[in-house]
C-alpha cells in the first residue's frame, strides 16, 4: 500500500500531517501479515518511523519490520515534464529494515527503470527535502541577483547562458516572478521546522523564502516603473498577466505568485486581466479576474503585458505580437517592446 497524500503547512507555517495520519489509520486497519506499506508524501526525516509506524502498529496489532514491511520513497513527479515521468525517473527507496528496503525496491522495480536504495528511512526522507531545498535556495539566489542585475543593466539570462557552458560545477537556475507550487515554497519548511526543534535555525531556507516571497512585490514595482516611463499611473491602467499558473505549460495555481501580484496591482488601482489557455478561472481575494481568450485577441489596448509563465501555447502563437509594451519575467522574449525582469 502506497500513501501519497498532501503534506501542506498549517496556518502557523508548521507541518500539517493530518492527511498522513488519517491515511495511516485507514491503511493500518487494513494491514495483514506480509503487507508492504510505503509512504511517498514529502515530509521531514523521522515521519515514517516516529509518526506512521506507531499508528500502523496500533491499528493493526502487527509489528513493522517483523509482520509487515515499511518503507519511504519520495514522489518525484515533475508536472508538465514531457521527458521524465514515473518510469524513467530513478526512484529513491529507504526501508525500516534491510528486508523492508529490499521488498520495497522489488515492488518499484516493476514500475520504474532505476531504483536507488538508501541506507535507511531518514536518508530517503531527507533526499527529497535536499532536492527541493537545493532548488529553493538556488532559485532565490537568481531572484536576488535579478534585482541588482537590473540596476547594473546586466541581462542575467545572458550571463546564466554563458555560465552554463561550463561542463562541470555549475547548474543553471533562473529568476522569475516568485516561486509557486506545492513543493518548493512548502517542503523546505518541513526541514526548517524539524531543525528548529533541535535549537537551530535553517537560515538558508528562511532567507530563500524571504527573497522569493518578495518577488511579486518587486514585479509590481517594475510594472509601475515601466508605466511611469510611459507617463501613465498604475491606477486605471489595463494590465494583462500572461500565464498565471505556478509554472509553464500546466494549469496548477497552487501558491502561484500571480495571485499576490494581481492583488497588489488591483490595490494600486490597476485594471488586471489574465491570459492563460490552461486556466479557466483565476480568483484573487474572492474576485474573478477577467479572462482574455487567446483565440481572437488584440493586445494593443493593454497598457502593459506581463509574461509570468511562458506557456508554449502562448509564446508560439504570436498573440503577444500586438502588445505595445511587455515586461517579461521569464527571460524568453527580446526586442524593442520588451523589458526583461
Ligand atoms: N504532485 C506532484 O507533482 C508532487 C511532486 C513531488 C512530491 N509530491 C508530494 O506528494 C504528496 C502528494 O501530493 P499531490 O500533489 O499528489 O497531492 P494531491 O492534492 O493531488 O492529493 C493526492 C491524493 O490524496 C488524497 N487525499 C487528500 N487528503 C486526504 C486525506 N486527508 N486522507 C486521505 N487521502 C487524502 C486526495 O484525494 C488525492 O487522491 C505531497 O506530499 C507532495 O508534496 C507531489
Amino acid at each position: 500500500m502506497v500513501i501519497c497524500v498532501p503534506t501542506p503547512l498549517s496556518d502557523d507555517g508548521t507541518p500539517d500531517l493530518a492527511a498522513v495520519l488519517s491515511a495511516a489509520r485507514s491503511v493500518g486497519r487494513n494491514l495483514s501479515q506480509e503487507s508492504l506499506v510505503v509512504l511517498e508524501s514529502t515530509t521531514y526525516p523521522g515521519t515514517t518511523d516516529d509518526v506512521v509506524r506507531p499508528i500502523l502498529e496500533e491499528e493493526s496489532g502487527l509489528t513493522a519490520g517483523v509482520d509487515f514491511s515499511l518503507a519511504y520513497s519520495p514522489e518525484r513527479i515533475d508536472p508538465g515534464n514531457e521527458e521524465f515521468g514515473l518510469r524513467n525517473t530513478p526512484k529513491v527507496v529507504g526501508g525500516l529494515t534491510a528486508e523492508c528496503g529490499e521488498k520495497a525496491c522489488a515492488f518499484y522495480r516493476e514500475i520504474v527503470d532505476v531504483v536507488v536504495p538508501t541506507s535507511g528511512l531518514r536518508e530517503a526522507e531527507l533526499a527529497k527535502l535536499l532536492e527541493n531545498t537545493y532548488r529553493h535556495v538556488n532559485i532565490a539566489l537568481m531572484n536576488e541577483m535579478a534585482i541588482f542585475c537590473h540596476e547594473m543593466e546586466i541581462d542575467l539570462w545572458s550571463a546564466i547562458d554563458a555560465a552554463r557552458t561550463k561542463p562541470f560545477g555549475f547548474q543553471a537556475f533562473y529568476p522569475g516572478p516568485g516561486v509557486g507550487g506545492h513543493c518548493i515554497p512548502i517542503d523546505p519548511n518541513y526541514l526548517s521546522w524539524v531543525v528548529r526543534s533541535l535549537g537551530f535555525r535553517f537560515r538558508f531556507v528562511e532567507l530563500a523564502q524571504e527573497v522569493s516571497e518578495r518577488m511579486p512585490a518587486y514585479v509590481a514595482k517594475r510594472i509601475q516603473d515601466a508605466l511611469n516611463r510611459a507617463g501613465r499611473p498604475v491606477n486605471g491602467s489595463s494590465i494583462l498577466l500572461v500565464g498565471v499558473s505556478y509554472k509553464a505549460d500546466i494549469s496548477d495555481q497552487r501558491e502561484t505568485p500571480a495571485r499576490p501580484l494581481a492583488q497588489q496591482l488591483s490595490s494600486m488601482g490597476g485594471e488586471v486581466s489574465y491570459l492563460d489557455p490552461h486556466v479557466n478561472s483565476f480568483v484573487v481575494q474572492s474576485q474573478e479576474v477577467p479572462r482574455v481568450d487567446m483565440a481572437d485577441v488584440d493586445l494593443s489596448s493593454f497598457e502593459i503585458v506581463v509574461v509570468l509563465q511562458p506557456h508554449r501555447a502562448v509564446m508560439e502563437s504570436g498573440v503577444l505580437d500586438s502588445a505595445p509594451r511587455i515586461l517579461d519575467t521569464s527571460g524568453t522574449l527580446s526586442g524593442d517592446r520588451v523589458e526583461r525582469l
